[in-house]
């Protein structure tokens, strides 16, 4: 067999270089040994986005982007959507098994009583405005909670971790709702425990007067399975930040806020939201050859396309798509579906699209489905985050254990100034930055 190694050429010097290939990698501290001269740092990997950098080893989520395969601890994301709950699917990322009757029963149990918040964090988020945006108040509900539990600073405690793994994956859906209440101005519904997961967060949500909410039982079991399909996706932008944060050994409510704040972002936690704002605008299958041509002559992107990783129709996108008419029996359809079903059809048939292997990916249908729900925009990002938090705390959990985790630190290439010396203020040249006065405002 031939060996597991390459060898590198470095043509400054003439020399060659042969370094060890494992798991179809290299590592980029061997690169180190490739020098100039004896005064050479050593040759350095450069990638920003980290799009072919492996930052870790991992067995908890699979994924294939050329087939579309999503698996979960070695289980299809289809059969889990099919066969499992949230709960169980949650289970199943953080323990790496499927659990038995008597393991579930105790995990639902254990999670469930640790669905209140203490009062202080609920007068906390009285402390925003009205209109807050609900993903703001999760990120710094979330990192206030460290204050509440400082016990989850003692992260190579396995009880410790457990702890905060429970409180993370129960309150999170707690603190969603109330971010929900209080930007409608509405009071605090508290949690149901008789409730399933997902039913008791729609109760959380949606409860007025009534004594008992009782949930619709299509609509709680398409959140449960939105909540499965978005519970881990691998190295994803959150997944690092939760990691690379975790790295410093801050506690988990620190690392899963800052991958909260990553999810924020319109590229990553808010791309369904612009979809429906994409199908808006659009607003009538009439227009869509028009939409289409525009995107093709780069004026913008067909939102829901295309994935970083999926190069094959985002195997969560099928499913959802799916869900979708089962939850529009219930609500209503939405109006906007026709468009999306169109505006797929013809992009599928479109050399643009099937030449770079733009397929649907998980927020094409979400929004949708979201929107139909009764869940305003500002909600869409949160609904990711409920869910992803099992994701994260899996995540960072591995990272925590894994002993080649050292804080996460980069390289950067300098291309600043060289040395130069303080000038006093009458000798400075002027500056190439400029800072205006602005009037005195509160
Ligand atoms: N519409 C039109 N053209 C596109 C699209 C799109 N949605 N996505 C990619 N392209 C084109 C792009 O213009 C480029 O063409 P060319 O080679 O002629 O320059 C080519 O396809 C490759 O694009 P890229 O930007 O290099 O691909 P990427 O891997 O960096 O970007 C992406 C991935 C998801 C950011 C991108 O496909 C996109 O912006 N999609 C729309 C936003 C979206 O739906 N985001 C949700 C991602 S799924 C949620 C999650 O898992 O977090």
């Amino acid at each position: 067999m031939a060996s597991e190694t390459i060898t590198i050429t470095d043509n400054r010097t003439g020399k060659a270089y042969e370094l060890p290939i494992q798991n179809g990698t290299v590592r980029a501290s061997d690169l180190r040994k490739i020098k100039s001269g004896p005064e050479d740092f050593g040759l350095i990997s450069y990638d920003p986005a980290l799009s072919n950098t492996a930052v870790c080893t991992s067995r908890i989520t699979f994924i294939d982007g050329d087939k579309g395969i999503l698996r979960y601890r070695g289980y299809p994301v289809e059969q889990l959507a099919e066969k499992s709950t949230f709960l169980e699917t949650a289970y199943l990322i953080i323990k790496g098994d499927l659990p038995n009757r008597a393991h579930l029963d105790a995990w639902t149990k254990n999670i469930t009583k640790h669905t209140m918040i203490h009062e202080n964090i609920k007068k906390f988020m009285d402390g925003f405005r009205y209109d807050a945006h609900p993903m703001g108040i999760l990120v710094g509900t979330l990192g206030a909670m460290s204050t509440f539990y400082p016990d989850a600073k003692n992260i190579h405690d396995l009880e410790s971790r457990r702890v905060q793994t429970r409180r993370i994956i129960a309150k999170i859906a707690t603190i969603a709702a109330f971010a929900y209440r209080h930007s409608m101005g509405f009071p605090y519904v508290y949690p149901d425990n008789d409730l399933s997961y997902p039913g008791n967060f729609l109760s959380m949500l949606f409860r007025m007067t009534e004594l008992k909410y009782k949930p619709n039982p299509v609509l709680e079991r398409a959140l449960d399975i939105l909540f499965i399909l978005h519970a881990d996706h691998e190295q994803n932008c959150s997944s690092s930040a939760c990691r690379s944060v975790g790295s410093s050994q801050v506690d988990p409510y620190s690392a899963v806020a800052a991958a909260t704040a990553a999810l924020y972002g319109p590229l990553h936690g808010g791309a369904n939201e612009a979809v429906i704002r994409m199908l808006e605008e659009i607003g009538s299958v009439k227009n869509i050859p028009d939409f289409i041509r525009r995107v093709k002559a780069g004026e913008g992107r067909l939102m829901g396309f295309g994935h970083r990783v999926y190069k094959n129709y985002d195997p969560r996108a099928k499913i959802i798509k799916k869900l979708a008419h089962e939850v529009f029996d219930v609500t209503g359809k939405n109006p906007l579906l026709d468009i999306a079903l169109e505006l797929e059809r013809i992009a599928l048939a479109d050399d643009y699209f099937v030449s770079r292997k733009l397929y649907p990916n998980v927020d094409f249908y979400s929004g949708l489905i979201y929107q139909a729900m009764g869940f305003p925009m500002t909600m869409f990002p949160v609904l990711f985050a409920i869910p992803r938090s099992a994701g994260w705390m899996a995540q960072w959990a591995e990272m925590v254990n894994d002993p080649e985790t050292r804080i996460v630190r980069p390289l950067q290439v300098y291309k600043g100034e060289e040395i130069r010396d303080y000038a006093n203020m009458e000798t400075r040249p002027e500056p190439k930055s400029s800072e205006t006065p602005i009037a005195v405002s509160i």
